[in-house]
């Protein structure tokens, strides 16, 4: 049976997720990486896995040459068709499962956004840290930037529940349900709304921040810093929010 994930990333999808991030959203963030990691136009970025290219395209935009690179047919043609003006000699797209390594390489970024891993076993997580490890030049970094367990764990200790009225009036709800065990997250997602209603499963493997830190050192990667989510702020455990997303800046050595 094939992986959830390969059938997940769908129109469906799309239409909730692109709700949640709009252009000024996908702009902002794409700053805040751009400031984060001192980027200089002209800069190689690799933006695996990119999704619809929600920050490849304002990346490019502000003078990177980017490749995204994803599994999704839907998410990578949506992508192109939103590339606008851009040349592909400043952004190009590629269908590819980054379990597999890349052949490209020499590239000073690679940004791994939106917890983008997680989604099958351990050693595929390390599969595609490694593929990114190889992508990057010898010095290059590598960002990723995701959903953590302390996170998950402040979250279910305030009893919240995930839910989100979408712009178009769509009713967006998550029950997720932990097995603290296992490490994996049961995502069960419903939506209704004026586009119909839906549901979708999925599992999510939820790391803790040091647990994420031993998996990029296993794929050749050294730690170098760690901010709280989109900013410039050191990443710290404390509030209610466990410090919030993390953001973690690894290198390649040299
Ligand atoms: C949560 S989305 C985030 C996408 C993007 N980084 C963003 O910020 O919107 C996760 C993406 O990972 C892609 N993905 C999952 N596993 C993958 C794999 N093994 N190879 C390539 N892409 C993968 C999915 O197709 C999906 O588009």
């Amino acid at each position: 049976m094939s992986p959830w994930w390969q059938s997940f990333f769908d129109h469906d999808y799309l239409s909730i997720w692109d709700q949640v991030f709009p252009a000024e959203t996908n702009q902002t963030q794409a700053g805040a990486l751009w400031s984060m990691l001192g980027l200089q136009p002209g800069c190689c970025l690799l933006d695996a896995p990119c999704g619809w290219g929600r920050l490849s395209l304002p990346l490019a935009r502000l003078g990177a040459v980017v490749l995204g690179v994803d599994q999704s047919e839907t998410m990578i043609a949506t992508a192109d068709q939103r590339r606008g003006d851009l040349p592909p000699d400043r952004l190009r797209y590629l269908r590819h499962d980054l379990r597999q390594p890349l052949l490209e390489s020499g590239f000073d970024v690679a940004l791994n956004v939106f917890t983008s891993f997680g989604y099958g076993t351990e050693d595929e997580d390390l599969a595609i840290f490694r593929t990114l490890h190889d992508a990057v030049r010898p010095g290059g970094r590598v960002l990723v930037e995701t959903n953590h367990r302390d996170l998950m764990c402040a979250f279910i200790a305030r009893g919240s529940k995930f839910s989100l009225r979408l712009p178009d009036g769509t009713l967006f709800l998550d029950e997720a349900q932990f097995d603290s065990l296992s490490g994996v997250s049961r995502l069960n997602w419903y939506w209704h709304g004026p586009r119909g209603s839906g549901e979708k499963h999925a599992d999510w493997r939820c790391y803790t921040p040091t647990q994420i830190l031993t998996l990029l050192q296993r794929a050749g990667l050294q730690f170098q810093s760690a901010f709280s989510g989109f900013s410039n702020a050191p990443f710290k455990a404390e509030g209610p929010e466990a410090g919030g997303r993390l953001a973690v800046v690894a290198i390649r050595p040299e």
